[in-house]
């Protein structure tokens, strides 16, 4: 059986099961496979353009028949409804056998700010767990932080979420280091989710260490780039990734070319093998590709079968080495 896991926890639990392997969240007793489902087009109609909501469900169905456990969902997509899709589904499954992690900071009465009021963030999950129609909350994010509330009060709001059973798991999202930091004063937060993709490493230098060190687990979002480095555009699409320079774009769509033999050798796409480079990197927790239908998720559950080599993770980790 393939060994992905042996190192990956952030503070050296070893953990390598014979079926589904499993990443334990911080200091949390929060458990889930490697590989996650990203929601945000699931119910997401303030964030995208003609999501449809059958393709939600089918999108949250294929992740939790494919054995993928953690569905990782906000307040912010599609201002409830993503919760509400899952919480439709999920009505079908066995609570004990996926984890959901949900977010909240944006405040529906102040033009969606971000509000970390210790109050707002309570009442948060209250109405969260009403949308997803269940007892608990595996892992709550304060999604975004705001100017004025202490993060260390607001994480105590969590603290307390967490004594009454309502959530199990703190997690900080969008938070520079200092930020991090100052919510983690008590040791309180166990994940944090930032921007991070093979295009967009600064979480390396910025948060990992720390991270680490305090045995807080790691998610990325956007790993595939909004799209990017499932391979499946062009260098006639530049345009549609106006962050890049030109010559990065070239750069990374040369870069795709030498990741589709890695892909080959193991009968993968271009995405799965990107996804399983998260999946062997010791300091990602959990990676959580979005999916805009079924066949998508189907596809990425895919890459938690693939185990690549030393060498290729070596490979794909040198090749996007300038960003
Ligand atoms: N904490 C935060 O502030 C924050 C911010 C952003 C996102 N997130 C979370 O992170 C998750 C991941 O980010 P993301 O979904 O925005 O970006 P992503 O994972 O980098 O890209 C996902 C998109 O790539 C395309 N795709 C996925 N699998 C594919 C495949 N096998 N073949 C071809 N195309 C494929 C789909 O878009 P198309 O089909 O439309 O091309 C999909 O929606 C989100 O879903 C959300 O849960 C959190």
């Amino acid at each position: 059986m393939i060994n992905w896991f042996a190192d990956r926890s952030p503070y050296g639990v070893q953990e390598v099961h014979t079926m589904t392997q499993t990443v334990k969240i911080g200091k949390s007793s929060v458990e889930t496979t490697p590989l996650g489902l990203g929601t945000n087009k699931v119910g997401g109609h303030n964030l995208f353009d003609g999501l449809k909501d059958e393709d939600g469900f089918r999108v949250v169905k294929a992740a939790l028949d494919d054995g993928i456990s953690l569905l990782d969902t906000a307040f912010m997509y599609g201002l409830g409804k993503s919760e509400e899709i899952i919480g439709d589904v999920i009505q079908d499954y066995d609570r004990d056998q996926f984890v959901i992690a949900s977010k909240a900071a944006q405040d529906p009465n102040n033009n969606l700010q971000p509000n970390n009021n210790p109050a707002f963030l309570k009442q948060s999950v209250d109405d969260a767990l009403l949308r997803l129609e269940t007892d608990y909350i595996d892992i709550f994010y304060i999604h975004f932080p705001d100017d004025k509330t202490p993060k260390a009060e607001a994480v105590q709001a969590l603290v307390d979420e967490k004594k009454a059973g309502k959530i199990k798991a703190i997690g900080v999202s969008n938070f520079s280091l200092d930020q991090i930091k100052e919510a983690n004063v008590d040791d309180q937060v166990d994940i944090v989710e930032d921007n991070y993709s093979l295009v967009h490493r600064q979480a390396e230098q910025a948060e990992f260490g720390y991270l680490k060190d305090h045995q807080i687990s790691f998610v990325p979002y956007f790993p595939l780039a909004s799209g990017l480095l499932t391979g499946k555009y062009t260098p006639a699409d530049a345009s549609k990734f106006k962050q890049f320079s030109s010559d990065q774009y070239q750069t990374i769509m040369d870069n795709l070319e030498v990741v589709k033999g890695i892909a080959v050798a193991h009968s993968a796409t271009v995405a799965q093998a990107i996804l399983a480079w998260y999946i062997k990197n010791p300091d990602i927790s959990v990676v959580i590709p979005g999916a805009r239908v079924a066949d998508q998720v189907h596809s990425n559950a895919k890459a938690m079968a693939i185990d690549l080599s030393d060498a290729e993770y070596q490979q794909i980790d040198q090749l996007f080495s300038q960003f």
